[in-house]
């Protein structure tokens, strides 16, 4: 009896009956559709998602009380507030945002006030206009302390000038 051996001789792959080049240019032309297919998905993707300008968030802590000396002005530059802690010791919280453009203003410790770059506006340490051209005083904030003892200032709510955190 004759023993048959089942192994077929290897043939290289271009004359392999399961690869031809028909095979082979429809793989070509399945992977350009797939690639298409997938950029135009990224980009409907894209196009339909909501173009979102992330906000810091309104209400925030911005440490405890010591951190802050009495008679001291600090910017926190991120929310755009100052933190002004009277030589008495209350707090309150500024808009560092000038009323006039919209410029972000700096506290010039050596003349007490709080300055605007960009044409001059002049407010007390109260937020007060001084010197034009802005046509308002800064906003003020509500401020609380929270159960850990941590300042938060909340501008989502603006205060009368009179309005301070006593701690
Ligand atoms: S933006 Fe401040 S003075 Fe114009």
């Amino acid at each position: 009896m004759e023993k048959s051996d089942d192994k077929k001789p290897m043939l290289p792959p271009e004359q392999s009956p399961s690869f031809s080049r028909r095979h082979f240019l429809e793989l070509i032309g399945m992977g350009a559709i797939g690639v298409t297919t997938l950029g135009g998905m990224v980009l409907s993707a894209e196009y339909l998602s909501p173009n979102v300008v992330k906000e810091p968030p309104m209400r925030f802590k911005i440490g405890p009380p010591e951190y802050y000396p009495p008679g001291s002005v600090t910017l926190n530059k991120e929310q755009k507030v100052f933190i002004v802690r009277a030589k008495e010791g209350y707090f309150y919280a500024l808009s560092a945002v000038c009323t006039h453009l919209g410029c972000i203003a700096n506290w010039k410790a050596e003349e007490g006030i709080v300055a605007c770059p960009c044409h001059g506006s002049k407010f007390d340490r109260e937020g007060n206009v001084i010197a034009g051209p802005a046509p308002r005083p800064l906003p003020r904030f509500a401020m609380s302390l929270d159960d850990q003892g941590q300042l938060v200032v909340d501008k989502s709510i603006v205060v009368q000038e009179e309005v301070t955190l006593k701690v």
